[in-house]
């Protein structure tokens, strides 16, 4: 097995295609996507931009417009992007529609080369397990406006060290070094877990380490929209 872990979306991968690319945010779109779909959200839709955002909810049923810009709920929507808003009661049943600062935009960069899921610490392990079958693997780390975040790093480190004996690039070696520390540790370590904690929303912090076992993975809707939907719904 094969695992390139790219510390920034910014970086080159070196193949066209990969067997699975795992897109990673850990603070805190991935967070997010996987609360929302083990609360029983029916998908949740990531898009770039706010007006791609109220395109794709006004085509689907049972839609509600998620995210944040400066890690704030955008103005008229109906959830921001803390994982304690994505409750049963808020998305069970729903489509949620997602725009986030980095972590939605990493995923449609990467989505064209392969099979996509959604990783956060919460769901390293399901998504370990998910991935024994892939030879190639791509993690993308989606940073910070450009910038590495630690905490993504950290989550591709904890996420190779469950993988038996993958060959790794030079990110892939970097991130397994950190893999034995502390999540909460790490989180209030970072530079974006830090700038939460500072606007009041330390708790997300806690709330990113609680495990939930859901890999959401990326398809495609009847109109060509790209959705993650927790894997498990398709096992049967
Ligand atoms: C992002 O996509 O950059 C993050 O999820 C930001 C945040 O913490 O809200």
């Amino acid at each position: 097995m094969n695992v390139e872990v790219l510390s920034v979306p910014t970086e080159k991968p070196r193949r066209d295609s990969y067997d699975l690319v795992v897109v990673v945010d850990t603070l805190r779109a991935s967070t997010v996507i996987v609360k929302a779909l083990h609360n029983g959200a029916m998908a949740v839709y990531p898009v770039g931009t706010i007006s791609e955002a109220e395109e794709v909810k006004s085509v689907l049923p049972l839609a509600i417009l998620a995210g944040e810009r400066k890690s704030f709920k955008i103005k008229g929507f109906d959830l921001g992007n803390s994982p304690l808003e994505f409750t049963e009661e808020n998305v069970k049943g729903k489509n949620v529609v997602l725009t986030t600062s980095n972590g939605t935009k990493a995923v449609k960069k990467f989505q064209g080369y392969g099979t996509t899921v959604s990783m956060a610490f919460s769901n390293v392990k399901s998504v370990a397990s998910y991935s024994k079958e892939f030879q190639n693997i791509l993690v993308v780390c989606s940073g910070s406006h450009g910038e590495l975040a630690l905490e993504d790093l950290y989550t591709a480190g904890v996420f190779v060290n469950q993988l038996e004996m993958p060959a790794l690039n030079d990110g892939g070696l970097i991130a397994r070094t950190l893999s034995s520390e502390d999540p909460i540790k790490v989180f209030k370590t970072a530079h974006h877990g830090r700038y939460l904690s500072e606007k009041g929303m330390a708790e997300d912090l806690v709330e990113s380490c609680i495990e939930r076992d859901v890999v959401p993975i990326l398809k495609r809707d009847p109109m060509g929209l790209e959705f993650f939907t927790s894997f498990h719904l398709f096992r049967g």
